[in-house]
């Protein structure tokens, strides 16, 4: 691993492990996607484990998020079980300073965006790379789509501006497959002015399950940054 990514799975680590801290005793718990929510789920089992917090449920936003809690003997329920998600912890790929996210870097943001907005408090943890100040600047925006559907949605997308790519996988031929069995559109936009309503405009597209503008859903920012050596959290 090189310095710099060495110097990023650590902000991950500690931004992962400082939001676990915010889960008490009896919570529901949405566990979001991704590496930086890996050791949020870890440090979660660890507390589990040492007695420090008890009765703790997890909603999971992916098959990952499921792997991992159950590796890090993490109950979990569903949405059918339960009436309220206390907090959810989740990942990002931008994060804008109105709050509002663009994820799906996983290609879980669909369940993400119904586990995260039904959260009494949604916690995204970050560090400072994914910080921009307009969506869009260095990501595309994932819009997972039913197969079926993949060239109308394609043109759709172009039509609004964007430029769409089939996601393909790695290490597997041919195109990712959700956890849903969709596919995933990521769209590249010069400039997203407005993310509420281009929100709304793609998931208007007919075949479009859902996208990853996360818009007025985040309470919370915890970045992992480097304040000279130091490793810091800031809560925003
Ligand atoms: C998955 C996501 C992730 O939360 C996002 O891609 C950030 O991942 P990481 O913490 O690995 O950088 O949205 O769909």
């Amino acid at each position: 691993m090189t310095p710099a990514a060495e110097q990023t799975k650590q902000l991950k680590q500690l931004v992962g492990e400082t939001a676990a801290q915010r889960v008490t005793s009896g919570m529901v718990v949405g566990l979001g996607t991704g590496s930086t929510t890996a050791f949020a789920i870890a440090a979660l089992g660890e507390r589990l484990k040492n007695g420090e917090i008890s009765n703790i449920v997890g909603i999971p936003t992916s098959f990952q998020a499921s792997v991992l809690a159950k590796k890090h003997g993490i109950p979990l329920t569903t949405l059918d079980e339960v009436e309220r998600i206390d907090i959810a912890i989740d990942g990002a790929d931008e994060v804008d300073p109105h709050k509002n996210l663009i994820k799906g870097g996983g290609a879980a943001h669909t369940r993400e965006k119904v586990v995260d907005s039904l959260a009494e408090l949604f916690i995204v943890v970050v560090d400072q790379s994914k910080l921009v100040e307009r969506l869009g600047s260095t990501f595309p925006v994932p819009v997972e789509v039913l197969p079926m559907a993949v060239a109308p949605v394609t043109r759709a997308l172009s039509k609004l501006g964007g430029i769409p790519e089939l996601r393909m996988g790695v290490k597997k031929d041919g195109p990712v497959i959700t956890d849903q069995g969709n596919m995933v559109l990521d769209v590249k936009f010069d400039a997203i002015p407005d993310p509420a309503q281009l929100e709304q405009q793609i998931n208007n597209i007919p075949g479009v399950l859902e996208n990853g503008l996360f818009v007025g859903l985040a309470h919370e920012i915890l970045v992992g940054k480097f304040q000279g050596e130091q490793p810091v959290v800031i809560s925003q």
